[in-house]
């Protein structure tokens, strides 16, 4: 066992916390209030080379472990928990599955320039009838000779109003039921595909997400990801390694609300002196550190499992449940420290507490983590 970074890992933490710093953190608030997507911040991630952190250098990206991309998106994400979602799409659901799955073929094509950043790919999974049961895609795909032909309609697309290609889960067989689940990469000008505006939302509002329609959309046979039938394991284990991204997106948001509350505690007094020097304050500083390092711990080691190549469905679910319920709660304990200035749109801390809620939603809800967790525990 070794908690000690690599030197390339501390390059990684130093490089993207100084980004953070520079560009992510004076912009954010205002991104946020005026629902701005982030261009130049997403720009340059692509320079970076954030946008493939762990897809390697042959197919465009930064060839580097998931611990290094673990750590990038925590501190992306304490500077802006938007850019730390867009991040998270382009590199852990479009990227991840056609690496694991695509030919070589596909990913020069849908791979290398998405890895680059020179384009942006987004993950149609959630439909309005199949959120949590991603079983029940209603999205239909019907072959046409060398072509499939694609009707139905995907909900909440993060990265969708933005995005050059999605991977696309349709239904090629409704009687085989998650074994009738297909696949497709499809570039989102082709004909038959729309999509609205991006959606208003509680948090994450720099994020666009959107709601899109197919309407006979045809999408070449060479398109499909891997095995016809095969789509539902496609989709769970690039949720697998999803759940890491967000957890490391919660891990930021939840050091963002910690570090602005220590700060603020050190300006703030009353009682004739500075609040942490209450006890009551101390206390609460002092859980959410150990929260935070605790959640920490989960995702590096499902990282870590997902670097050697070990099944680690139930560590993800563990750690994406942890670290998003704990950023809640530590994001609502730094507004509580902050007072009513707190519940001011003037500070941070209430955009901390919106931004903490989405992931205890999106890729899996703590009911679904917890759903993961328990049939491991007691499979056979
Ligand atoms: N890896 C590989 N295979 C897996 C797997 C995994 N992690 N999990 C399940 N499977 C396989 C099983 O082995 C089983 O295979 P067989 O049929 O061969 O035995 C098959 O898949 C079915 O498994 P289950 O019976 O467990 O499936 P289920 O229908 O009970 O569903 C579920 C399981 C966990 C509830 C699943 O539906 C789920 O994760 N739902 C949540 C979906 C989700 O997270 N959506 C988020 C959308 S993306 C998003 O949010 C993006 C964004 O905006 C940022």
């Amino acid at each position: 066992m070794n908690f000690e970074p690599s030197e390339i890992q501390k390059d990684i933490q130093t490089m993207t916390r100084e980004f953070a710093a520079k560009e992510l953190i004076p912009n954010a608030r205002k991104w946020d209030e005026h629902h701005e997507w982030p261009a130049e911040a997403v720009k340059k991630l692509a320079e970076l080379s954030l946008l493939g952190v762990a897809v390697p250098e042959k197919w465009g990206g930064a060839g580097l472990d998931n611990v290094c991309y673990a750590l990038a998106m925590e501190e992306i994400s304490r500077g802006c928990a938007s850019t730390g979602v867009i991040m998270s799409v382009n590199n852990s659901l479009y990227s991840d599955p056609i690496m694991k799955f695509g030919t070589d073929a596909q990913k020069e094509k849908w791979l290398a320039p998405f890895a680059r950043g020179e384009k942006l790919g987004c993950f149609g999974l959630t439909e309005p009838q199949a959120g949590s049961d991603a079983a029940a895609q209603q999205t239909v795909a019907v072959k046409k000779g060398d072509r499939y032909v694609i009707n139905g309609s995907k909900n909440w697309i993060t990265n969708g109003p933005k995005a050059d290609a999605i991977v696309l889960f349709t239904m090629t067989n409704k009687e085989a039921g998650h074994k009738g689940i297909t696949p497709f990469i499809v570039p989102t000008d082709t004909k038959g595909f729309r999509r609205m505006p991006p959606d208003k939302k509680m948090g994450i509002s720099a994020a666009w997400s959107c709601t899109m329609y197919f309407e006979d959309m045809e999408v070449p046979a060479e398109n499909m990801l891997g095995k016809e039938g095969d789509g539902f394991k496609v989709a769970m284990s690039t949720l697998d390694g999803g759940r890491i991204g967000i957890a490391a997106q919660a891990l930021g948001i939840a050091r963002a609300a910690l570090e602005e509350a220590v700060r603020y505690s050190g300006e703030r007094k009353s009682f004739g002196k500075f609040i942490r020097e209450h006890q009551a304050i101390q206390f609460m500083l002092a859980d959410m550190a150990t929260e935070i390092d605790a959640a920490r711990l989960l995702v590096h080691r499902a990282a870590v499992l997902k670097d050697k190549g070990v099944r680690h469905s139930q560590e993800s679910a563990m750690a994406k449940l942890y670290a998003s319920e704990m950023a809640s709660r530590v994001a609502n304990k730094a507004l509580q420290v902050f007072g009513g200035m707190g519940y001011s749109k003037e500070m941070d801390a209430e955009r901390h507490v919106r931004d903490a809620r989405i992931t205890e939603i999106y890729e899996g809800t703590s009911e679904i983590q917890r759903i993961v967790i328990s049939a491991n525990m007691l499979k056979d």
